[in-house]
């Protein structure tokens, strides 16, 4: 599967190491892909899963079922790592909130915080206790996966969870998270260094249960303006960087964060202590690598709609970000944000084939 370069010692139970040798930037064979929400609507068996499953809840909260869609899309694509099957909500969920999904509307909480009597009152989830079901699914995915490919924990970002916690679901306009930033930031920073703790313990549980690789998901920090990005969101996921478990077992557990919208600000992203830097389609990844490539690895940035053009157009704007990021490793291939639910699935094969083929040359020494 992968070259014998060098031995990396962080690799050495996986029979395919290219995803973590690539965010070490040690040599690669070729670049690794693997796609956010790679389990999802888009695969008809995960549909059917779902089905058996009940709700989407249903379905994060059962180990085997979890366990299974996790698997899915390894099944059909040679994808260089296998990401949990879960939700980044399950936090706010254990923290009372009441966390439903509606067909069509996404996520809702019963009991949205608006005071700051709410945000003092919140408790602090244990991560083996109420939020235990997620743990397991980490250990029955680990023991399925049997080394065959790297297992990603992941959380969201403190700002991101306190957007739809505050907002009681998804949202447009930010109205009630940004207005509590301005008017109230004390009570902001309560909740936000409250949620950094839970996500640095559920982060360290899940590679207590065998995750190999973490990712923080910032989905709305590239909402914010600079200086408020800065305080609000970077400063609190540099907090849980510096607490978490960096090394597992003799094995090193690479942490990347991931904030949409986020690409002019990655050189203070690179300065988090990460190993790797998530980019969305907006930015020029060989731009953005000659700011920071010294220092982290990156991970996107195909747009996801690349995949609703022919064959011929997938391959060639694969080429293009490849040639962007240019030689040597460092490089794990992504698409910019999760893959849209009206996709076909033997485009991500194309995509997937792709990204190993057209790398190659990338990686001769
Ligand atoms: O990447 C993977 O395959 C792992 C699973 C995963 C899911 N959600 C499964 C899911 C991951 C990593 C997430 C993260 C997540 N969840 C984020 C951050 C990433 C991003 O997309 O920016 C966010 C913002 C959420 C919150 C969330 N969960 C929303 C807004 C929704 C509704 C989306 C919709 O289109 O209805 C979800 C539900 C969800 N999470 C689904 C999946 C597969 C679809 C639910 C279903 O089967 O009906």
């Amino acid at each position: 599967m992968t070259p014998d370069i060098t031995t990396s010692t962080a690799t050495a139970t996986l029979k395919n190491d290219r995803f973590i040798r690539a965010l070490l930037r040690e040599p690669v064979d070729c670049t690794p892909i693997w796609i956010m929400r790679q389990a999802g609507r888009y695969l008809p068996e995960y549909k059917a899963t779902r089905a058996k499953a009940g709700s989407f809840m249903d379905l994060c909260r059962s180990a085997e079922l979890a366990c299974e869609v996790t698997l899915q899309p390894l099944e059909r694509f040679d994808l260089d790592a296998a990401i949990l099957f879960s939700d980044i909500l399950t936090i706010p969920d254990a923290m009372g909130l009441g966390l439903t999904f509606s067909a069509g509307e996404g996520p809702v909480f019963a009991n949205p915080l608006r005071d700051r009597r709410s945000i003092e009152q919140l408790p602090l989830p244990d991560p083996e206790g109420e939020l235990r079901y997620v743990m397991d699914a980490v250990s029955t995915i680990r023991g399925a996966l049997n080394g065959r490919v790297p297992l990603i924990g992941f959380s969201g970002s403190p700002w991101t969870l306190a957007t739809y916690m505050v907002e009681g679901g998804s949202t447009k306009e930010f109205a009630h998270i940004k207005g509590l930033m301005y008017s109230d930031p004390a009570s902001a920073h309560l909740l936000l260094d409250k949620l950094s703790t839970a996500v640095t313990d559920y982060l360290n549980a899940q590679v207590r249960r065998g995750a190999q690789a973490l990712m923080i998901f910032d989905t709305w920090g590239g909402v914010l303006s600079p200086d408020k990005y800065r305080e609000f969101s970077l400063a609190y996921m540099n907090k849980i960087v510096s607490g978490l478990i960096r090394e597992h077992e003799g094995q090193r557990i690479p942490v990347i964060l991931f904030t949409k919208g986020g690409g002019a600000w990655a050189p203070e992203i690179a300065a988090s202590g990460a190993d790797g830097v998530g980019l969305d389609w907006t930015v020029d990844i060989g731009a953005v690598r000659q700011q920071v490539g010294g220092k982290v690895a990156l991970q996107g940035n195909l747009d996801p709609s690349v995949l609703y053009a022919p064959e011929a157009v997938i391959e060639q704007e694969v080429a293009r970000v490849l040639s962007s990021y240019g030689q040597g490793s460092g490089h794990v291939f992504n698409l910019g944000h999760g893959i849209h639910q009206h996709v076909n699935p033997d485009n991500v094969k194309v995509l997937v084939d792709a990204v190993h083929r057209l790398s190659r040359p990338y990686h001769q020494s």
